[in-house]
Formats: structure tokens, C-alpha cells, sequence
């Protein structure tokens, strides 16, 4: 394990957009201000990475300065297992080799729920909480981050769990909210049907929901009931960002 730098770089690929800040990793907070680039619409790797080039020119990242870039896929050892919501040709890419190539640095890759997982055990609602939890993250898809005791288990896919012969998170995530225009109540149900369904197979201690939509937890959480306790993220849409910079001070 190398020294726990102070400041490392976050950058957050989503389906829409990609972000990029530097974060205080005393705080977990934003060191200066958050960059955002839309996402290429041909998400391929190459116009990719030239967007993360783009974020690390903005925000003027130092040389020496760990960069984690999270993917809303699982990595397994740096490799692209599949890809739900970008281009399919990310499948079977190393992209630890190729953003450290496009950014002529050291670049660690994520899957985004586990980096949200990971900031909210470090800075947020499940500090300190011991047993299983789960972080959820509701948007474009569903991701999941599962964490035991404070430690990750990582590339978990619990968005694409087969519940009533459907991919979960093409019931239940929030991007199918908007699609569908469906009320709080519609939603909930849906989101009922899942977190049960979860709960049923993990007994978890806690549940924690992050994505851009938990914002409005209030619209929505009140609705379920579970035996679980389960409460919005503390770092709401940060998360991601703030993951990646943590884990990424952490690796040789
Ligand atoms: C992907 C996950 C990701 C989640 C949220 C899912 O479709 O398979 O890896 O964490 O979306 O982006």
C-alpha cells in the first residue's frame, strides 16, 4: 500500500454526462470545482478517454496526483466484464492499460456503485455501521455495492437480478421513472417489489440509496416498507467522485 495522498482526482462515467473534480480526502469533500463533459454519444472507449484527457486538463491534475475513474460496469482486475449502458465494444478491455495510456498517468478503474459504496463507508451514512450493507445506486441503471464490516465486495450486480422475469433494473431504476413518466407512488411499488426481493436474499443491516434521485428521498423512501432500515446517501451525487479519489489514493 503506497502513503495516503491528501488530494486525488475523481472521475464519475455515467450514461449522460462524465465528472471530474479533485477531492479532499481528509474531508471527502470537492477541492475546487467539478467539471462536467456530456458523454460522447458514441460512448466508445477512445471518445472516452478523450474526455477524461479533457476533465484532467480543466482541472490542471498535477502529474504525481492518483486518478480512479469509476464505470457503470463491473471491472474485474482492471477488465470490462460487460457493459449494460455505454457501447458494447468497452467488453473485454483492460481499462486500468488504457486510461493510464490516454492520460500518460497512473489510472485506476471502478464500477460507480462500488465507489459510491466506498465513499459512503469513508465519509457518509454507513460510516461506522458494522454487519452487511447495501448501497444502491438508482439512475440510468441500478448498482449495488456490498459491504461487510466495512469492507467491499466488489462487482456486485444486483441491478440485474431476474425478479417476475424481468432485468431488475429495467423495472425499477429511476432512468425508467422518467421514461415511463411514473408517479412517486408507480415507482414505489416497484422499488418495494426490489428492495424485498433483496432483502430476502441478504438480511442486510442497512440500506443506503444513492443516484441523483435520492436528492428527493423524502418522495419516495416513506413508501417502503422493509425490516431493513434504509436511508438516502450522505454524499448524494458526489459519491462516485469521491470513491474513486479514495480508492485510488489506496493503490500501489
Ligand atoms: C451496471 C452496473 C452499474 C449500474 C449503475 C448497471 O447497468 O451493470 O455495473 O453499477 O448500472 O450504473
Amino acid at each position: 500500500m503506497s502513503q495516503v495522498t491528501r488530494v486525488a482526482c475523481g472521475i464519475d462515467i455515467g450514461g449522460s454526462g462524465i465528472k471530474g473534480a479533485l477531492v479532499d480526502l481528509e474531508t471527502g469533500e470537492f477541492a475546487g470545482e467539478r467539471v462536467r463533459i456530456d458523454t460522447p454519444q458514441h460512448s466508445t472507449p477512445e471518445a472516452v478517454a478523450e474526455v477524461c484527457g479533457q476533465i484532467i486538463e480543466k482541472l490542471g491534475v498535477e502529474p504525481d496526483v492518483p486518478v480512479g475513474i469509476t464505470f457503470p460496469a463491473p471491472i474485474v482486475h482492471g477488465t470490462v466484464r460487460f457493459m449494460a449502458n455505454l457501447d458494447k465494444s468497452w467488453v473485454g478491455l483492460n481499462v486500468n492499460e488504457l486510461m493510464t495510456q490516454a492520460l500518460g498517468r497512473r489510472s485506476y478503474a471502478l464500477n460507480d456503485a462500488d465507489a459510491a459504496g466506498l465513499a459512503e463507508v469513508a465519509y457518509g451514512a454507513a460510516k461506522g455501521v458494522g454487519g452487511t450493507v447495501i448501497v444502491t445506486t438508482l439512475g440510468t441503471g441500478i448498482g449495488s455495492a456490498v459491504i461487510v464490516d466495512g469492507t467491499l465486495v466488489p462487482n456486485t450486480e444486483l441491478g440485474h437480478l431476474e425478479i417476475d422475469g424481468h432485468d431488475a433494473e429495467t423495472r425499477a431504476s429511476s432512468g425508467q421513472k422518467t421514461l415511463q413518466d411514473l408517479s412517486w407512488k408507480k415507482w414505489a411499488k416497484r422499488l418495494q417489489r426490489y428492495y424485498s426481493h433483496v432483502e430476502m436474499l441478504f438480511s442486510p443491516d442497512l440500506f443506503v440509496v444513492g443516484g441523483g434521485v435520492s436528492k428527493k428521498h423524502e418522495k419516495f423512501l416513506p413508501l417502503l416498507e422493509l425490516h431493513t432500515e434504509i436511508v438516502p446517501a450522505a454524499l448524494l451525487n458526489t459519491a462516485g467522485i469521491v470513491g474513486a479519489a479514495w480508492q485510488a489514493s489506496r493503490i500501489e
